[in-house]
């Protein structure tokens, strides 16, 4: 472990005004650790600092455009302290794909369960409109062969119901397995979007299974979901008794917990080094310290995250955690979703990492992914980092439900955004421009 807390020789002042303009410049990582002995146990925000300078990170929801996913860069760079922290999308997706081809090879005798020599899967789509969830879906489809490309990439639309194989969005597949030849087929798929708008609806993907099964039950071989919030409620409804393995995305507590029942398995998108990151970019930035700091340098506390776990994308201004296949095999490790990652959970030092109000939202409070396991995450971590943080809840549905939360930027240091939709950051960069 480096200790640099000796050379305290920034003075107050110099300290003062390196603190919101030093940590996007890269390199700067020497008045760093020194940075900050000052003002301990100052809480009150820095009332000097333009709303619009303060450090601004974007997180799980990356902005932009939901028709093409092309990504906003203005609000990716809406100062020098902004950052998107999410997760490697294809990755993961390629990865939760592999996953379900993985499990048909390994279990294929009886897997086809009324013989037909198809097997059958049907699709819980999370958010049309969401990268993650386009992701997901393609890197399904890529794996079982029901992709068919659309503008060079694989299309990514819901089919509805496609039982006779006849839907233009996908195809059939085939997989060998022993010798012989299966047909793969995508049976439904559809979003998950209720009445009022939510996506990612958990409650709407237990109704899909119940009318999918009542009408073609003994064809579902395979469920494959987005994200386990959905999963789960389809297990719960229909697929646990069936013995037909779903597959999810997440590794929620209570996803792997059901590995035990048949949940056929689950990608952890490494939301403890992820939660981690949210909080430790604002963190530097109020530090006036290298961005890289406790994140691939080690900081004063020790804590430092591997390459293994993270990569930095410098251009897109965004990391993005590394996702981990959750199955039969290894879920005894991932078993409690809210635990912090080891290497980064050393509590930094109240005297030179004072005090900060931060401004955070989880876009739907009633999201299983970030209720049950990011936001308990966040609370774990943001003592460790000395940050007070304020959590608002939104609907899920409705930009204004949060940014009607936001009336009084200047009372934080620091600001993490997780939108309703991706295409919205404007919504909230007009606020703190004002
Ligand atoms: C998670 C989903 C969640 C969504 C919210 C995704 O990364 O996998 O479970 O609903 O984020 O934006």
């Amino acid at each position: 472990m480096k200790k640099k807390m000796g050379k305290k020789i920034v003075s107050l002042t110099l300290t003062a005004m390196l603190g919101l303009s030093l940590a996007a410049c890269g390199g700067g990582g020497s008045a760093s650790d020194d940075a900050g002995s000052g003002d301990s146990g100052e809480t009150a925000a820095s009332s000097d600092v333009a709303n619009k300078d303060k450090p601004l990170v974007w997180f799980n929801r990356q902005p932009s455009n939901s028709s093409t996913g092309e990504l906003d860069m203005a609000a990716l760079s809406f100062n020098d302290n902004t950052y998107y922290v999410g997760f490697d999308a294809n990755q993961g997706a390629e990865l939760q794909g592999t996953m379900i081809k993985d499990y048909i090879e390994a279990n294929i005798d009886g897997l086809d369960r009324n013989g037909d020599g198809v097997i059958g899967y049907v699709l819980a789509i999370g958010d049309i409109g969401h990268n993650d969830s386009i992701a997901r879906t393609r890197g399904v489809r890529k794996a079982l062969g029901t992709g068919v490309e659309k503008d060079g990439e694989i299309n990514s639309e819901p089919v509805g119901t496609n039982t006779d194989g006849s839907a233009a969005a996908v195809q059939d597949g085939e997989i060998e397995v022993g010798g012989k030849k299966y047909v793969v087929r995508e049976l439904a798929s559809q979003e998950m979007k209720n009445s009022a708008g939510a996506t990612w609806d958990a409650a709407t993907a237990g109704n899909a299974i119940g009318t999918w099964s009542s009408s073609f039950g003994e064809e579902i071989d395979i469920i494959a979901s987005n994200n386990d919030g959905m999963g789960m409620s389809m297990f719960n409804a229909w697929s646990k008794d069936q013995e037909v393995p779903t597959f999810g995305y997440d590794a929620n507590s209570d996803a792997v917990a059901a590995i035990a029942e048949g949940y056929g398995g689950t990608i952890s998108q490494h939301a403890d080094v992820q939660a981690y990151l949210t909080l430790r970019v604002l963190r530097n930035a109020l530090d006036g310290v290298d961005v890289d700091t406790g994140i691939g340098t080690e900081d004063d506390a020790g804590n430092v995250l591997s390459d293994d776990v993270y990569v930095y994308n410098a251009d897109e201004r965004s990391y993005y955690a590394l996702n981990v296949a959750v199955t039969a095999d290894n879920y005894q490790d991932f078993t409690d979703s809210t635990k912090i990652y080891e290497p980064v959970s050393a509590q930094l030092d109240e005297g030179a990492h004072a005090s900060k109000k931060v401004w955070l939202n989880i876009y739907n409070a009633s999201d299983n992914f970030l209720s049950s396991t990011y936001q308990p995450l966040l609370q774990n971590y943001d003592k460790l980092l000395n940050l007070e943080v304020d959590y608002i809840g939104g609907d899920g549905q409705t930009e204004s439900n949060i940014t009607n939360r936001l009336g009084n930027p200047g009372e934080y240091d620091a600001f993490a955004i997780n939108m309703v939709k991706t295409d919205n950051a404007a919504s909230y960069t007009s606020l703190l421009s004002q």
